[in-house]
C-alpha cells in the first residue's frame, strides 16, 4: 500500500482539525504508518502471547471465551460448494479426486481463502494450505480435511472440516484476536481413495509416508494417472514436501455412523481411527457358453468372487465387533448375461481397531480365497491398495476436545472412528485429535448424508475454542 493511501488517510482534512487533534494525530501517525505500511491488515501484526484469556475481549467488546462461529455463513458455504458436482434430485455431490468437478470445488475454496487474506501454498500432490499471516515463526495450529467425495457423496463428509476451519479463521479475524500462533486450514488431495487408492493419499504424502514420485505414478480405477490429472487441473504446486509440521492438528468431521444420534450426544471426542486394509483380488478362469458348459466343468471366477464376498461377511461376524468387512467393487469380464466370466476383479475392505485381529482377518481371507480359486480351477492374484495400522490420538488433545465441548454445554462421548481421515496421517507428526458431529440415520457415502445445523454449529464452535486454546498456549501439553 500504499504510501499514497496512507498519506491520504493522514493528510485529508488535516487543516480542519483542532490543534489538540493535530497533536494526537502527529503522535499516532508514525505508529499507524508502521502498521499500515506492512501491507497487512491489523490482525496480521506480530502475534502476541495472551496471558489472561478469560479477560481478553474481541474488537466488539465481547469476551473471547464467548466468541462463536456464524452458522449461516458456514451453511451458505457448504451449500455453495455442494452445488459443484451436485447429484440431481439429491442433496449430495460427486467430486471424485482430480476431476473437473474437484478442480471447480478447489477454485471456489481457494477464492474464499484468498478473500480472507490468508497465505496460500500448494504442494506437489495438490494439498492446499491457507495460513493467517504472522511475523513470527511459530508453527500454526492446523485444521482441515478434504473436499473430494466418493461418486455418491454427501455434502458434509470432509467439506465440513475444511469450511468450518475457514469459518473459525474468519471468526478470529473479525474478532481481532491476537494469538501466539497463527491458525491454518488445509484441504488434502484424494482423501477418499475412490478414484486413486490409497485413501488419505494427500495427507500421507504431506507427512512423508509416501514419496511424491511414487504418488504421482498411481493409476486410478479409471486408468488415469495422478500426476497427469494434477497437472491437468492446475494443482501440481511447488510447496515443499513433506509439509510443514504444525503445532497441533484438529479435524472436525461428521461421524458417518449412528452412535452419537442413537445415544443423543452432540459431540464425539475421537480417540483414534481403526486400522484399514484394502485389497484388490483378480481371478482368471475360462470364459464359456452359459448354456452348454456343464457345472462340473466350469472354471468360473464369478462364482469364486461371490464365495469370497459371502465369506468375509461371515468372517467379520465370527471375529465380532468392531471387525467389519466389505466387498464394495466387483467387475466381471465380459459381463454378459449368457457368458461364464473370463475374469472377476473385486475389492475387499477390512477394518478393526485391533491390529492383531485385523491381521488375523487378512490371513483368514487370503487362505480362503486361495483355496476357493484352486477348487474352481481359477488363478488368483492379490494387490494391496491401502494398509494403515490403527492410530491413537494424543490423549491430552482428546481431553481438551472433551472439556471444550462440556464447557460449551454439549454432551460429549469418547469414541473411535470407523472411517479413515486425514487426521490419522497428521497424527504421525504432531499432536492430533478429531471432533465428530452426529450423522442423521448414521448415513454417509450416500447423497442422503445429513447433519442438522445446530449440530454443525456445535461442532464448529468446539473446533473454534479447541484451536484458540492451542493457539494461545505454548503446547497442548501445558
Ligand atoms: C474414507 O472415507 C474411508 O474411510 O474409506
Ligand atoms: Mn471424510
Ligand atoms: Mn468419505
Amino acid at each position: 500500500m500504499e504510501t499514497a493511501r496512507i498519506s491520504t488517510v493522514f493528510c485529508k482534512k488535516r487543516k480542519d482539525r483542532s490543534p489538540c487533534a493535530q497533536r494526537v494525530v502527529r503522535l499516532a501517525e508514525p505508529l499507524l504508518r508502521t502498521v499500515l505500511s506492512g501491507v497487512r491488515p491489523f490482525w496480521a501484526r506480530p502475534l502476541l502471547f495472551v496471558k489472561k484469556w478469560a479477560t481478553v475481549t474481541t474488537v466488539n467488546g465481547t469476551r473471547a471465551a464467548d466468541l462463536r462461529i456464524d452458522i449461516s455463513r458456514l451453511g451458505q458455504r457448504l451449500a455453495d460448494l455442494a452445488a459443484i458436482g451436485a447429484i440431481e434430485g439429491t442433496e449430495g455431490c460427486a467430486r471424485l479426486a482430480l476431476t473437473d468437478e474437484d478442480q471447480q470445488g478447489r477454485d471456489l475454496v481457494v477464492t474464499w481463502m484468498r478473500d480472507l487474506g490468508l497465505e496460500l501454498s500448494i504442494d506437489g500432490i495438490g494439498n492446499v494450505t491457507a495460513v493467517m499471516p504472522s511475523d513470527g515463526n511459530a508453527p500454526p495450529v492446523m485444521t482441515g480435511s478434504h473436499i473430494d467425495t466418493v461418486a455418491t457423496g454427501g455434502r458434509y463428509d470432509g467439506n465440513l472440516g475444511v469450511l468450518a476451519g475457514l469459518e473459525v479463521i474468519e471468526t478470529v479475524i473479525a474478532a481481532g484476536l491476537e494469538l501466539e500462533r497463527p491458525l491454518a486450514v488445509s484441504f488434502f488431495t484424494d482423501e477418499e481413495g475412490a478414484r486413486f487408492p490409497p485413501d488419505m493419499l494427500g495427507s500421507l504424502v504431506y507427512v512423508g509416508g509416501m514419496g511424491i514420485e511414487q504418488a504421482l505414478e498411481i493409476e486410478g480405477f479409471d486408468g488415469a494417472r495422478v500426476g497427469d490429472e494434477l497437472a491437468r487441473i492446475g494443482y501440481a504446486g511447488s510447496a515443499p514436501l513433506p509439509g510443514r509440521v504444525p503445532h497441533a492438528f484438529v479435524e472436525l468431521h461428521v461421524e458417518q455412523g449412528p452412535v452419537l444420534e442413537v445415544e443423543g450426544v452432540t459431540v464425539g471426542a475421537v480417540e483414534g481411527v481403526q486400522g484399514i486394509s484394502w485389497q484388490e483380488v483378480t481371478l482368471t478362469g475360462q470364459s464359456n457358453h452359459a448354456g452348454t458348459t456343464p457345472m462340473h466343468l466350469r472354471k468360473d471366477p464369478g462364482f469364486v468372487a461371490a464365495s469370497c464376498a459371502a465369506y468375509v461377511r461371515e468372517l467379520a461376524l465370527k471375529l465380532g465387533k468392531p471387525q467389519v468387512a466389505t466387498v464394495g467393487r466387483v467387475e466381471f469380464r465380459p459381463n454378459l448375461v449368457n457368458v461364464v466370466p473370463a475374469t472377476a476383479t473385486f475389492t475387499v475392505d477390512l477394518r478393526n481397531t485391533d491390529e492383531r485381529v485385523l491381521a488375523e482377518a487378512e490371513q483368514a481371507f487370503h487362505d480362503f480365497a486361495i483355496k476357493a480359486a484352486a477348487d474352481e480351477g481359477c488363478s488368483i492374484s492379490f494387490e494391496s491398495l491401502a494398509r494403515f495400522e490403527p492410530v491413537s490420538f494424543d490423549e491430552s488433545l482428546v481431553s481438551m476436545v472433551e472439556s471444550v465441548a462440556s464447557e460449551l454445554g454439549h454432551g460429549v462421548k469418547r469414541m473411535p472412528s470407523g472411517a479413515g481421515h486425514d487426521a490419522q496421517m497428521l497424527a504421525r507428526v504432531c499432536p492430533t485429535a478429531m471432533i465428530f458431529t452426529p450423522s442423521v440415520n448414521g448415513l454417509s457415502h450416500n447423497p442422503a448424508e445429513y447433519t442438522a445445523p445446530d449440530d454443525l454449529e456445535a461442532g464448529a464452535n468446539v473446533l473454534l475454542h479447541t484451536m484458540l486454546r492451542l493457539a494461545k498456549e505454548g503446547s497442548p501439553h501445558d
